[in-house]
């Protein structure tokens, strides 16, 4: 039985309101029939067993290119080159897409990267240290979180150093399209999309040894990534590497400021790597970076957990619901890094599932170890239950994270 749902965790600023949301959501069922914040109907998929199912069901079909923010009021030229990618594709262009780029997403890129990520989180924790007051009052979101994967996608890009402001100035809000309208996303979308044409002819004439030059190059057979799905998958990498970053390290650094027994295990572990890896993947199942995958509409009627989803339906999955199913995972709210079931769906599942999730990992590592060995004393600067969320369908960020970085003196 599908149960309607009143229940809004999209909107649920407070905090740890959405989790009791989502839980109370996943008590009455594991598919529920909703109303999105904008008005529209839609299934929400809570159960972690049928989340899994939905997310490896190919019926459960991405939206296409025009469904990507204001398609059908730009123009086309630009349309094309930045939603051209795979979070709106199915197959057989996804498979295509997702196969070229691939042979370019390798592990070994990604641990060439983490001496790089290193300094650069060294260099942010000094600025940090630097500028902040007697007790180091700073907000976690905007003056650490923020500008480390914005640094390493324009990196992994090969943004030149004297156009990383240009690239920051208009990337922001291409990230939330709604909050910013039309004209401001329009005189963002335009140069963004000039910039990546530039940096895709200057490595096709002189390709070196990075991400951008590797999808330039990528070859499969005769076949090749076209310039419009070229421009799209540097533009999703953008989008799709960003604000999940910055919600993963604030989720995880708020998990460990409030739980101070594993903050100070971690920090014990003689294997600080390791430590902190199983930190970040503990963060990711408990509070994830995103509320729910990129919306599915069924291709066929699909029966699932006991309830008939109509065709052409749109459909959520819940991924912190699913993750905090007492099915899957038992005491799913309790914060426990030495968990030892595996398999919470942060990252997706199926032909979609994140192609960026190791590269998050490590920065992720990187930006926490790095922060609490700096600063012994760090701590909330307010009481956790003042901590409010973005609304969002999609994203579960926090609107900041104020700490306090050393004790008074
Ligand atoms: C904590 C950080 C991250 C989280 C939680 C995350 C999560 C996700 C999820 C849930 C999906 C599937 C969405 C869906 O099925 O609708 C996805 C897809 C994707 N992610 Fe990530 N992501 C993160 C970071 C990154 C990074 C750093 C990159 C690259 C720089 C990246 C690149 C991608 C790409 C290209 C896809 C599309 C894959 C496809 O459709 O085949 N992500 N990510």
């Amino acid at each position: 039985m599908a149960h309607h749902t009143a229940a809004d965790p999209f909107n649920a600023v407070e905090e740890g309101r959405r989790h009791v949301l989502w839980a109370w959501l996943n008590a009455t069922g594991a598919v529920h029939r909703a109303v999105l914040p904008h008005g529209a109907p839609a299934w929400l998929i809570t159960g972690y067993e049928e989340a899994r199912a939905a997310l490896a069901d190919a019926r459960f079909a991405k939206l296409g290119p025009s469904s990507g923010a204001f398609a059908r009021k730009l123009p086309e030229d630009v349309a094309r080159g930045i939603h051209s990618h795979l979070l709106y594709l199915n197959p057989p262009d996804h498979t295509r897409l997702r196969r070229l780029v691939t042979a370019a997403f390798t592990r070994r890129r990604v641990e060439r990267l983490e001496p790089y990520v290193r300094d650069l989180t060294a260099s942010l924790l000094d600025r940090l240290g630097e500028t902040a007051g007697e007790t180091g009052e700073v907000d976690l979101v905007t003056r650490y979180a923020y500008p480390l994967p914005m640094a390493v996608i324009g990196t992994l890009l090969g943004v030149p150093a004297g156009r990383q402001a240009d690239f920051h100035a208009w990337t922001a809000p291409l990230m939330s399209p709604e909050l910013v309208g039309y004209e401001a996303y329009v005189a963002s979308a335009v140069p963004l999309l000039g910039l990546l044409r530039e940096l895709i002819a200057r490595k096709r004439a002189h390709p070196a040894d990075d991400l951008l030059s590797a999808l330039v190059q990528a070859r499969d057979g005769g076949d090749r990534l076209s310039e419009d799905e070229l421009t799209s998958m540097a533009y999703l990498l953008v989008l799709a590497g960003h604000e999940t970053t910055v919600n993963l390290i604030t989720n995880t650094v708020l998990a460990l400021l409030t739980h101070p027994d594993r903050l100070a295990a971690l920090r014990r572990d003689p294997e600080p790597s390791e430590a902190a890896g199983r930190v970040v993947e503990e963060a990711l199942r408990h509070d994830g970076s995103s509320q729910t995958t990129m919306p599915a509409r069924t291709t066929a009627d699909v029966r699932i957990g006991g309830t008939t989803i109509p065709a052409g339906d749109l459909v959520f999955v819940s991924l912190l619901a699913a993750n905090r199913d007492p099915a899957r995972f038992p005491e799913p709210d309790r914060f426990d890094p030495g968990r030892a079931d595996r398999g919470h769906l942060a990252f997706g599942h199926g032909m979609h599932h994140c192609l960026g999730a190791s590269l998050a990992r490590m920065e992720t590592r990187v930006a926490v170890s790095g922060l609490v060995t700096r600063f012994p004393g760090l701590r909330l600067a307010v009481p956790r239950r003042t901590l409010t969320r973005t609304p969002s369908v999609t994203m579960n960020a926090l609107d900041a994270l104020p700490v306090l970085l050393r004790d008074a003196r």
